[in-house]
């Protein structure tokens, strides 16, 4: 989704704007589009497709020591130099880059036609650049201020005038902006991943708040021009975690990190005396825990299926009724919301705009929310009661991994928790614990079978369709498996409850259709077997991904991928993995751009 980046310090601005664009390359985006203050004035270079595009059209010398630049996903207006921003007034002295949606813009662009104003694109955010420019005030964050006052809907904006070379103004209301503070320099960004580089310490813009900045320094005041203190924040990631290595891809880098990334989720948080979970961030008692009667996870893709496989954790370990629900929908159904009830927001960005309305929605009508979040002061993870942070380390590429498989041991360390506080005995905590510590080194062992599955994938990617199926908690695993291959490699996948197979999907099945079945050797193992026996019976090749030793298992399917045995509630984290590189296999094997797959973004902050 759209990225910003600004800086003003006494560095040249051109390379690190650039610099910080190629950080955000991961959101998705369509364009990109610089504009920085030279002696001569201001300067607006823009291109559509990706940002080599824009490098090869700056000018050679493009000296500058302020500027602002930004990589576009097309909402308002389709992908072109000329909706790319920066959009400047009519005078080009201003320049502006926006994240967000103004909802009266086409209200506000009528009047502006009206009032002589010539608009040179169909995006909503050139109206911001004129409004600023004609209205008024001493400097401009005034002229900034006033403009917002017209406006509805939400920004993160970032603003330069050649009249005022020194300074950057910035502003959000609904979308994330970040200052970075540096050496007697200074960034802004709407993503940590864009300052790395220059800064150490941060700062989160609130909604409805102005910032001027400048190389010395920054200062805030809310949208009626009350001054506001604000304090940074250390970077919680070191800047090598943002990069590649030697990895071909993030997706490959991030799977292959995964059993670091476990542990640090676990790390301090187990107690083996008592099997026990301590989670410092909750923000509420045994006392608040014991009259939650119900427990409900949301979040949007990968972050509702983690919820989905939550739910069945949480409800075995607990005995508390839980069920997860798509964020994006939650709000529209006017929801009830109760006061025993416990709401958990899953979400790897913490920007998800989907997922914060359904947050505020719980908020507003009196509930309580907590947030399985990674990135540490994003909104969600402000905007909650308390929460539990992922640790996973950046994640770059668009389709997640190792967020999936943190979220679901965050999820498991809250089941222990509150399952400890109920009726889970030591015995049974200290059981589960256990095998949480097991993970890691049995995700390591998971990924010692990449050769297997890339000959699995090898015949994969010629087909045009492929079923995933499983069962309770592995159907939430055979979704997540479908929306990757979906995702990366663009083969069509539906996933199914094995026992629906038979209710309709059967029809399909044939030679020509893969079936990808999770098959844990569970209490639910026999009832799996026959709904591979029923694709077998019409000739449907079957990749089953299970545990090891069943030789009518072996006899059913094509292949088996083998996974170590965890405890029955945490087998769909181990069972994840090879769905993950299945998924990244087949979309090497076809040639696709994995780390950005078409059309997609990793953090969409629009609804
Ligand atoms: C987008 C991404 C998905 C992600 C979802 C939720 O749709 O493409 O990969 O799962 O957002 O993101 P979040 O940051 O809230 O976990």
């Amino acid at each position: 989704m759209c990225g910003i980046v600004g800086y003003v310090g006494n560095q040249e601005a051109v390379p690190i704007l650039l610099e910080g664009l190629h950080r955000l390359e991961y959101r998705g985006y369509d364009s990109s589009g610089l504009a920085v203050c030279t002696r001569g004035g201001l300067k607006v270079h823009k291109a559509e497709g990706k940002i080599q595009q824009l490098e090869t059209r700056l000018p050679k010398r493009l000296k500058a020591t302020t500027g602002i630049a930004h990589t576009r996903w097309a909402t308002h207006g389709e992908p072109s130099d000329r909706n790319a921003h920066p959009h400047t007034d009519c005078t080009g002295r201003i320049a502006v880059v926006h994240n967000g949606i103004i909802e009266n813009g086409a209200e506000l662009r009528a009047r502006l036609l009206a009032a002589g104003h010539e608009l040179r694109s169909d995006t909503d955010t050139e109206v911001l650049a004129h409004l600023i420019a004609s209205a008024g005030g001493a400097d401009l964050e005034e002229s900034v201020r006033r403009a917002l006052g017209a406006i509805e809907g939400t920004y993160g904006l970032v603003v330069v005038d050649e009249r005022f070379p020194d300074r950057i103004v910035a502003a959000r209301n609904g979308s994330p902006v970040v200052l970075g503070i540096g050496e007697r320099e200074m960034l802004v960004a709407s993503d940590v991943a864009a300052l790395v580089r220059h800064a150490e310490r941060v700062v989160y813009l609130d909604d409805r708040e102005v910032v001027s900045i400048r190389a010395s320094g920054f200062s805030t005041t809310t949208l009626e021009a009350e001054p506001i203190e604000k304090s940074a924040t250390p970077i919680p990631w070191k800047v090598e975690l943002y990069d590649r290595g030697a990895h071909e891809h993030f997706m490959r880098k991030e799977i292959e990190e995964q059993p670091e990334a476990v542990e640090r989720s676990l790390r301090g948080r187990l107690d083996a005396r008592f099997g026990i979970a301590h989670l410092g961030g909750l923000n509420l008692s045994a006392r608040d825990l014991l009259e939650v009667r119900r427990i409900k996870l949301l979040g949007c893709g990968s972050a509702y299926y983690a919820g989905l496989v939550g739910a069945h954790m949480l409800e075995r370990l607990t005995r508390i009724p839980t069920d997860a629900e798509a964020a994006s929908e939650f709000r529209y159904r006017s929801p009830v919301i109760e006061k025993d009830t416990l709401y958990v927001a899953i979400s790897q960005s913490g920007e998800t705009a989907d997922t914060l309305a359904a947050v505020r929605e719980v908020r507003r009508k009196g509930g309580r929310v907590l947030g399985i979040v990674n990135v540490v002061g994003s909104t969600i993870a402000r905007e909650c009661d308390g929460g539990i942070y992922m640790h996973a380390g950046p994640e770059v590429a668009v389709a997640s991994t190792k967020a999936f498989t943190c979220t679901l041991v965050c999820v498991a360390l809250l089941a222990l928790h509150l399952g400890r506080i109920r009726d889970l005995s030591p015995s049974d905590g200290k059981r589960i614990l256990d095998a949480l510590e097991r993970l890691p080194e049995q995700i390591r062992t998971i990924l010692t079978a990449t050769d297997q599955i890339r000959a699995v994938a090898e015949r994969l990617k010629d087909r045009n369709d492929a079923f995933f199926i499983g069962r309770a908690a592995g159907y939430g695993v055979a979704l997540e498996g479908a929306q990757k291959l979906k995702e990366i490699s663009y083969i069509h996948a539906e996933a199914y409850p094995a026992s629906e197979l038979k209710h309709g999907p059967l029809a399909l099945v044939s030679p020509e259709t893969p079936t990808v079945a999770i098959v844990p050797n569970d209490d639910l193992f026999e009832k799996s077997l026959s709904s591979l026996e029923e694709i077998r019976a019409r000739r449907g090749p079957v990749i089953a991904i299970a545990h090891n030793g069943d030789a009518r298992l072996h006899a059913l399917a094509d292949d088996v991928i083998v996974v170590p045995r965890s405890e029955p509630v945490l087998d769909p984290i181990l069972m994840t993995v090879p769905t993950q590189l299945l998924a990244y296999e087949c979309a090497i094997a076809l040639g696709r751009d994995v780390d950005q797959p078409r059309n997609l973004a990793k953090s969409v902050t629009v609804e």
